[in-house]
């Protein structure tokens, strides 16, 4: 589950700076975002929080118009955000909050997820938890293919529109120990 990365995709991790890009792809992926303030705090608490970066030489990035990608996802660096994921370690689990990119089916929320299962594999903890609203047809997917199973329902979870609620899927993925060196995660830049 630790791929290698096509060439001009890099991992940070997130950081106070790079908010305001990452809050601009958050608003753009879902209806309902998390706050600048509720990110600040994540990274205060030191959730798992990192960034898919591209330095603009990646064919999937100049395959379509690089300035439907900017300049609101640049970071301070210059690179283009790709996406993001938040998730918190507690005991031998690993919770994932958020996960977004910033252009669909490109194989970008795939590495995210790859590169979560890997350090949390290499924590070695035995189960990554996540909540889905029961509509999000592209998450349910992607989950779906990586070997989640879905354990439960929360009734009216989600805020929705028009003031509704909607469910939440609780999904698990069961994880196999595996150690990796700090080599073969690639420390983030
Ligand atoms: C959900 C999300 C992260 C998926 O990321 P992505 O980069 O589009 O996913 P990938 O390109 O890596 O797709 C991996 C696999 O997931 C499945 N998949 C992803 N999106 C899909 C879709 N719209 N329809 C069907 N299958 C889909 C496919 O099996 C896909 O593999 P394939 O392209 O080889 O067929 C993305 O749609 C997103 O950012 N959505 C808005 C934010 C969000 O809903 N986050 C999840 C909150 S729980």
């Amino acid at each position: 589950m630790n791929g290698v990365l096509p060439p001009g995709l890099q991992w940070a991790q997130m950081q106070a700076e790079h908010l305001e890009a990452v809050c601009a792809l958050e608003r753009r992926a879902h209806a309902h975002p998390w706050s600048e303030q509720l990110f600040y705090d994540s990274l205060h608490a030191g959730h798992q929080a990192q960034l898919l970066l591209c330095d603009g030489g990646t064919p999937a990035v100049e395959a379509q118009p690089v300035e439907a990608l900017q300049p609101a996802l640049r970071v301070p660096d210059g690179r283009l955000l790709l996406g993001y994921f938040v998730a918190q370690t507690l005991l031998d689990e690993v919770h994932l909050y958020n996960l977004a990119v910033a252009r669909a089916r490109q194989g970008w929320g795939g590495l995210l997820l790859q590169r979560l299962v890997a350090a949390a594999q290499a924590q070695g903890a035995q189960t990554l938890w996540l909540e889905v609203r029961a509509s999000n047809q592209p998450a349910l997917a992607l989950y779906r293919r990586a070997g989640f199973e879905s354990v439960a329902t929360r009734r009216g979870y989600y805020p929705a529109a028009g003031g509704a609620r909607e469910d939440a899927l609780v999904l698990r993925l069961c994880l196999q120990p595996l150690r990796l060196t700090s080599a073969q995660l690639e420390p983030a830049a």
